[in-house]
């Protein structure tokens, strides 16, 4: 049975999708990226001048959702599925630490989760998924296969964060970054609506100390368990 689901979820960098990307490619599962469709809502919502640094205009934003269109495309050569907004290619814009300070306030819009949280069903509805994100093990597959809960430290999540963007050329500062790797924690673990939150039967893998190849073994073997 290829066609099971697999949930992952976790505190933002904690290497979920580094770790679904590797599990999608073993076992030929469409992998899901979850954050880059809150991402790529919240880019569309600061084009248009809906959110930004100290504003939010909720109701423009949830009025303007029916205008949004998402879409992931796989990319033969990166061999991983690319974010869409609108038919453009979105994703280097919406991994920029801007978006990273915008989104978890854009994320906790009832409406805008509604949305993104049924397409997220029907994408995985056929199974043969695993989907990366805060909500999936609680809210989006309650009945998942298997549900994975990531954990690190804040530093060790901020740096891992630091050094991708740094590698991208961003210009941008530790700080800065272990700030809004807390911000989002607390964000998110708060909100009313679907707040990040261990689902009872999900394993947690606190990757602190552990690395993703010890990690992805062990993933592995437990998925092996369900085939
Ligand atoms: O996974 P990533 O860090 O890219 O997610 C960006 C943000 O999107 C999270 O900090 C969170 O606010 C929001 N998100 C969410 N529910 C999901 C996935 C992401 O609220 N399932």
């Amino acid at each position: 049975n290829n066609n099971i689901t697999i949930a992952v979820d976790g505190f933002s960098s904690t290497g979920k999708s580094t770790v679904a990307k590797l599990i999608a490619k073993k076992y030929n599962f469409i992998y899901v990226d979850t954050g880059a469709m809150y991402r790529a809502v919240t880019l569309f919502a600061k084009q248009n001048n809906f959110v930004g640094k100290g504003f939010l205009e909720e109701t423009k934003i949830i009025s303007s959702l029916k205008d949004i269109s998402l879409s992931f495309k796989f990319n033969e050569k990166l061999g991983f599925a690319e974010m869409y907004l609108n038919n453009v290619n979105v994703e280097k814009e919406i991994r920029t630490l801007e978006i990273s300070q915008l989104v978890s306030k854009v994320a906790a819009i009832s409406e805008v989760r509604k949305k993104l949280v049924s397409e997220q069903q029907e994408m995985g509805k056929k199974g043969g998924v695993i989907m990366d994100g805060r909500d999936i093990g609680t809210v989006v597959f309650p009945n998942a296969d298997l549900k994975l809960f990531m954990t690190a430290s804040a530093e060790k999540r901020a740096k891992r964060r630091y050094k991708e963007l740094i590698d991208r050329g961003d210009k941008i500062s530790y700080e800065d970054i272990l700030l809004n790797v807390k911000e989002r924690d607390r964000i998110d673990s708060t909100r009313d609506d679907s707040p990040l939150i261990k689902a009872d039967d999900a394993i947690e893998f606190d990757n602190s100390n552990m690395g993703i190849e010890e990690q992805f073994k062990e993933i592995c073997t437990l998925i092996d368990n369900k085939l």
